[in-house]
Order: structure tokens, then sequence, then C-alpha cells
């Protein structure tokens, strides 16, 4: 089985690699630009430089690999960007996925794409798979599109959801915990929502739950995240006391007080049953992985 991974560069894509190298599978990452991956070339694994943007480099790759999975966790991840730069949001997360899923149809791989809880509109919280989408801003706009896409894929999909991730930073791309320790260490305020509410999902976690959907070949949509119902100022605060910074430092603020490009959905958060009973999956606690984060 040959797993081919979009976004390999990206935060998911580095610990997804990982843990499916250390269970012997074989895995062509597949970035924008060069490896920033820390693993050789070796019989289990290759990088290939893929911009799923462009369907002749993308047809090229799939030829030659003729993938029996494909984990497309590449996108324009950030909602501020998106919000900014929609045509090339719209590209790159729209597109780029119908391009992968037209090279994929002809493999008959197992398509497996990475979206995001911004799919719904944060008016009630702790969603189930089924719940009614509708996106308040350009990105989430974007993923719902790619999901419809996905929906009509003529081989086997699965729909991996989840929610604000963190854990200890891969290739320099850092995530709330590790931005509030730099600035709290450096003495300067750092701005957080106390108005909005998630179940932070521990990077290694989310890859173990995409891994048993590969190896169980588990079909349809999953959320994945954690369990703890924390706010982005509370799971700030747990990080100053864990590390023992100046938590006075964090400001809270609220979206009206607050202006970001790009409308957040206020309270997702999402029941996590179905991962728990079909994949076995099992994720850490915040404060495990608030050790996790910060441990050598
Ligand atoms: N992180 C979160 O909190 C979160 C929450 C919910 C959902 N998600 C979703 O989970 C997935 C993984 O997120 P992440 O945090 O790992 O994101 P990330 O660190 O931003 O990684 C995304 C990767 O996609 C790559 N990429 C973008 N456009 C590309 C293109 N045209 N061709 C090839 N590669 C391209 C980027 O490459 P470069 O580095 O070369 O630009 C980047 O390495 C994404 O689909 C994201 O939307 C993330």
């Amino acid at each position: 089985m040959t797993i081919l991974i979009t976004g390999a560069n990206g935060f998911l894509g580095h610990y997804l690699t990982a843990q499916l190298l250390k269970k012997g599978h074989t895995v062509v990452a597949t970035g924008k630009g060069e490896c920033r991956l820390p693993f050789g070339d070796n019989v289990h694994f290759q990088y290939i430089s893929m911009d799923f943007c462009d369907p002749f480099v993308v047809h090229d790759v799939f030829k030659k690999i003729k993938p029996t999975v494909v984990v497309h966790a590449g996108a324009m991840s950030k909602p501020d960007d998106c919000e900014q730069q929609q045509w090339q949001a719209y590209l790159t997360n729209v597109e780029g996925t119908v391009t992968l899923l037209l090279n994929a149809e002809e493999q008959k791989s197992f398509f497996v794409f990475v979206s995001t809880d911004f799919v719904f509109d944060g008016l009630t919280g702790m969603y189930k798979e089924e719940d009614d989408r509708g996106p308040v801003n350009f990105y989430g706009k974007t993923k719902v599109e790619a999901e419809d896409a996905v929906q009509e894929y003529e081989y086997d999909w699965a729909i991996v959801r989840t929610v604000l991730v963190y854990g200890k930073p891969s290739s320099g791309r850092g995530n709330l915990l590790t931005v509030i320790k730099e600035n709290l260490e450096k003495g300067e305020e750092y701005s957080v929502f106390n108005d909005q509410v998630r179940t932070p999902t521990f990077v290694e976690d989310l890859a173990a739950g995409i891994m048993a959907i590969i190896e169980k070949k588990a079909t349809g949509i999953y959320h994945l995240s954690g369990e703890d119902i924390l706010t982005p100022y509370e799971m700030s605060c747990k990080t100053a006391d864990y590390l023992g910074l100046n938590k006075s430092l964090i400001r809270k603020v609220t979206a009206e007080t607050f202006r970001q490009p790009a409308k957040r959905p206020a309270k997702t958060g999402f029941i996590i049953d179905k991962a728990k009973q079909e994949l076995g999956y099992s994720p850490i606690s915040f404060a495990e992985g608030l050790k996790k984060t910060f441990a050598d």
C-alpha cells in the first residue's frame, strides 16, 4: 500500500508521515516546495515536490506513484489569508482538491480529506458529523465546497474534520501554545479570545486517528478533536500556569472588541463518539497535551 500525502511539510503532514513510517507504511510525501521533513529517502519514504494546483504535475505524479491511499492535508489553512486572498484560496482549497480527486479516481485510490470545524456556523457548538454546515468565513466556504466534491468521488472516501490543532511545532510554524510561550517569555502582552469555544486537538492524536482511518479503510465523515472544552483564553492561561509564566500579560478579548479579517465561528467543538467507537480513537487530555508540547 502506497500512501500519498499532500501538505506533508505542514504541521499535520509532518506528524502523519512520521507515524505512518514508524508503523512500516510506505509514504510518498508531497509539498509545494523543497522537502522540510527530517526523513531521508529510502525504500519506504520519498518526497516529491508537487503543487497540487498544477494539473500536469499532479497527473505525472499520480501516474508514476499509483497511490493506494491519498491523504489530502495540504491547504491554505489560515482563515485571514483566505479572506484577504479569496481567489488564491479558492484555487488552492477547492480547485486543488478537485484536481487531486480527478487523478485519484484514475487510480481508484482511497481519498482522505482533512477539513475543519470552520464548516459550521458556531451558533450551537459540540457538533456531530451529520450536523448542518454553515460557514461564516471564506476559508470555511472553500472547505464546504471541497467536502462536497469529495462526497461525489466515485471510490472510497473519508472526510476528517478537526479543531484548533496544537503540539510541538514541526517545521517552524507555531500554534497558539507556542506563540503564547514566546510572547510571555519576551514579557509582551498577547490578546486572545474568550468568546470562542473549541475542543483543541493534539496533533499526534489527529495523526493517529487518520492512520486508523487508513488501516481500517473507514469511510464517511469523522470528527477528530480533543475532549476538553476550552476558550483560547483558557488554553493560554493553562499554558502560562504550566510554564510558570506571567499570565497577567494575556489580554482577554472578544469578537466585538478585537477585529480580524475573517469572522470566526463562536462555538465549535466536536462530539467524537463515532471516532471512538469505530476507530478506537482515544485523545489525550489538554493537560497531557501541554506536557507533550513542551517536553524536551
Ligand atoms: N491547524 C489547525 O488548527 C487546523 C484546524 C482545522 C483544520 N485544519 C486543516 O488541517 C489540514 C492540515 O493543517 P496544518 O495545520 O498542517 O496546515 P499547514 O501547517 O498550514 O500545512 C498546510 C500545507 O499545505 C501546503 N500547501 C498549500 N498549498 C499547496 C499547494 N498548492 N500545493 C502543495 N502544497 C500546498 C503548504 O505548503 P507550504 O508550507 O510550502 O506553503 C503547507 O505545508 C489543512 O487542511 C487545514 O485546513 C487545520
